[in-house]
């Protein structure tokens, strides 16, 4: 892959950022970093990194931003669908307006390509079928609300700042926030089970989704990041492997010995099921296979045992 002189990843405390940033240093690229730490941690940062802290919601975010910086893979936001209801317009400025602002600073400063983070969320209900990108959207969160308009902005600007949408579906693995039980399904199961061997399920157990590890999202990022072929392309970034909540958990339980589960309640603005139609994913970054489910949560809970139940590491509660 081609290394440009600098790449600006934001969100680079959070989990998949950091993740990202390690990837980009790996090939050999000097990455800029931008946080407001409002959900990250400086200890994801990698120290190679040139870190900014800053919030990119407010127009003067873009002035900290040193020259030079060729591309944007922002990643950077409010990642819950339920806490976007807590404070909506929190939420948009966030996950919409930040990406404005970025939008004008590529703009501005020529930058060849802006990488977005966008989500499975902006599809709302779906039929139980493989989803694909031309799927008409309608958000159930205001999460979702904003993502999508944060890909329109992006569309309507694509003449003068080239794009990639990357509407992630469910993300695992190493490195996630152990201690937020309103972001991530895996995260939160898998902590809850660690910690005191019972878990919350918010929703029904039939509802379905499609989990991709970490490792498999950098890669692609990476690709995304440098090929010319996603340019102007909105992509799912998904497995396409269509897994139950009580699949996922049967998976937990077996992996945390003693740990069992209850429903109690629903998620606001959660999807009953959907999964991802990959076939324009694997077509224009070149994707072979997948992390299958049980080898990716295998090594994400012998990280999360570290983090959950360590007594130095912090005992959530
Ligand atoms: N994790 C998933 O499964 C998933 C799925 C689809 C989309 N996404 C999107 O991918 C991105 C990364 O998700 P994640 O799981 O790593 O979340 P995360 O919360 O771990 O990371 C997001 C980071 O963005 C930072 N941030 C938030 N608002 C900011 C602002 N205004 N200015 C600067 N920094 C700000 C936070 O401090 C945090 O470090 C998010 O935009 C999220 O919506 C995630």
């Amino acid at each position: 892959m081609t290394t440009v002189r600098k790449i600006l990843v934001t969100g680079v405390a959070g989990f998949i950022g950091s993740h990202v940033a390690r990837g980009l240093l790996r090939d050999g690229h000097e990455v800029v970093g931008i946080d407001d730490l409002s959900g990250g941690d400086i200890a994801n940062v990698p120290p190679q990194v040139e870190f900014i802290q800053a919030d990119l919601a407010a127009r003067s975010a873009a002035r900290s931003i040193p020259s030079g910086c060729r591309k944007i893979l922002h990643l950077a936001g409010q990642s819950s669908g339920e806490i976007s209801f807590d404070d909506p317009i929190a939420d948009i400025e966030k996950n919409t307006l930040s990406t404005l602002n970025l939008i004008r600073y590529g703009i501005e400063n020529r930058v060849e390509r802006i990488v977005y983070a966008s989500s499975m969320s902006v599809y709302g209900e779906v039929e139980d079928a493989p989803i694909d990108e031309g799927r008409r959207c309608s958000p159930l969160s205001c999460y979702g609300v904003g993502k999508l308009a944060a890909e329109n902005y992006l569309r309507i600007y694509r003449s003068k700042l080239p794009f990639v949408a990357l509407r992630m579906f469910n993300v695992y693995g190493p490195g996630q926030n152990m201690k937020n039980l309103r972001q991530g399904m895996v995260s939160i199961y898998l902590a809850q089970a660690l910690a005191n061997g019972s878990i919350e399920v918010k929703g029904s157990l039939d509802r379905f989704r499609d989990f991709i590890y970490i490792d498999d999202v950098v890669e692609i990022w990476r690709r995304a990041a440098a090929s010319p072929s996603p340019l102007g392309r909105i992509l799912n970034v998904g497995t396409g492997v269509r897994t139950t909540v009580e699949a996922l958990l049967k998976h937990i339980c077996a992996l945390v010995p003693g740990a069992g589960y209850f429903v109690h309640g629903a998620t606001p603005g959660d999807q009953s099921g959907i999964y991802a139609a990959t076939a324009n994913l694997k077509a224009c970054l070149d994707i072979g296979g997948f992390t299958q489910l049980d080898e990716g949560l295998l090594k994400f809970a012998q990280w999360a045992r570290g983090v959950v139940v360590d007594p130095a590491a912090g005992v959530i509660s």
